[in-house]
């Protein structure tokens, strides 16, 4: 197994040192793990001017999954966009064909206090948000800065999905329902936009390849309010590139902390690249205190995905949960009482788990 390992920027460095810790422990262990570093994001912009510099994209085409840490930081903030850290995100999810991303909202029993929403709302949840993530009004050309013929200027972007590019992410969404609780919700907004008119309509259409799966739908403003109303209701949740990206980051939340979510986002092939789905959080890096957590159950999410090994996935879930039975937190997590640690005791307590 090859896994080419892209660090990034702000935290993303410490908390991809401790899921590389938990991989050199599979190694000790017998696993063959091959791993090779490059920099993406503002660490390629600042190593070669491009935030996905081509010796990059040629070792995540060579190898059979990437694991990321986050890309992103203040000093790159000005820079004309295609320079922009998060345009080597794009570029890598779009040019190694990533189109479905997974994304489990997961609550632990022992961190129910540390969700935003009441015990009994979110206890026992355990929500798939499969978002498209090559298409929509993220990759939508024409796209731009324009001047009217009156004179005004004026924004643009283009959403558009194609029938190939709805069918084929539909059916990675009821192949993970099938494996889970045959729940499916597809999320859109086909109240208002053509784009999600057809959506629906492909999406509907593939279901009946899946009659064991029971499909419903959901326009996207009502989603979010039911997301934080009663998330239990959801099984799997099936929506598009800009609207995963929004309820995605709210589901985490009920969770108790963007720092638990780990994601995986596949080609056709199971090929993935994995990454925690939070940020680069530069406000801390640097300080050990980032939770390693959701880096390192990507890691999990990897060897079950790309590598099919649920044996090893498992084990290392398992070993994140014993972490949290001792009452070990980093501070996103930590409540009075709790046992406050830093990244690298983090992943040292998970690889002791291990
Ligand atoms: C995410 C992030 C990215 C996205 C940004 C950094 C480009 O928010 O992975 O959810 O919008 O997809
Ligand atoms: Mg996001």
């Amino acid at each position: 197994m090859k896994i080419a390992v892209l660090p990034g920027d702000g935290i993303g460095p410490e908390i991809v040192a401790q899921a590389v810790k938990v991989i050199d422990a599979l190694r000790s262990d017998g696993l063959a793990i091959e791993m090779e570093y490059a920099h993406i994001g503002g660490a390629g912009y600042d190593a070669a001017g491009d935030p996905f510099p081509a010796v990059t994209e040629k070792l995540a085409k060579e190898a059979d999954a990437v694991l990321l840490g986050a890309v992103g930081g203040y000093q790159y903030d000005n820079l004309p966009r295609p320079q922009r850290p998060e345009q080597g995100l794009l570029r890598i999810r779009k040019g190694l064909g990533l189109f479905a991303n997974l994304r489990p909202a997961m609550v632990y029993p022992e961190l129910v206090y540390a969700s935003s929403l009441k015990p009994e709302l979110v206890s026992g949840l355990d929500i798939m948000i499969l978002r498209e993530l090559t298409g929509d009004i993220y990759f939508g050309q024409p796209r731009g800065i324009r001047t009217l013929d009156s004179g005004e200027r004026q924004g643009f972007d283009t959403m558009h999905y194609s029938e190939s590019e709805i069918r084929r992410v539909a059916h990675v969404g009821f192949q993970i329902a099938m494996k889970r609780n045959k729940k499916m919700c597809s999320v859109d907004k086909a109240n208002v936009l053509d784009t999600s008119m057809f959506w629906r309509e492909i999406v509907t259409d593939v279901a009946k390849e899946y009659p064991q799966v029971e499909l419903s739908h959901m326009y996207v403003d009502n989603a979010a309010m039911q997301l934080v109303r009663a998330p239990k209701q959801f099984d799997v949740i099936l929506t598009g590139n800009i609207f995963g990206d929004i309820l995605s980051d709210e589901a985490s939340m009920l969770t108790g902390s963007i720092g638990m979510l780990p994601s995986a986002s596949l080609d056709a092939n199971n090929k993935g690249l994995y990454e925690p789905c939070h940020g680069s959080a530069p406000d801390i890096a640097g300080k050990d205190i980032a939770n390693p957590l959701a880096t390192i159950l990507s890691v999990a999410m990897m060897m079950r995905y790309t590598f099919a090994n649920d044996e090893v996935a498992q084990r290392i879930e398992t070993a994140v949960r014993k972490t949290l039975q001792q009452g070990l937190r980093t501070g996103d997590i930590a409540e009075a009482g709790m046992h406050k640690i830093g990244t690298t005791a983090m992943g040292d307590a998970v690889v002791a788990a291990l």
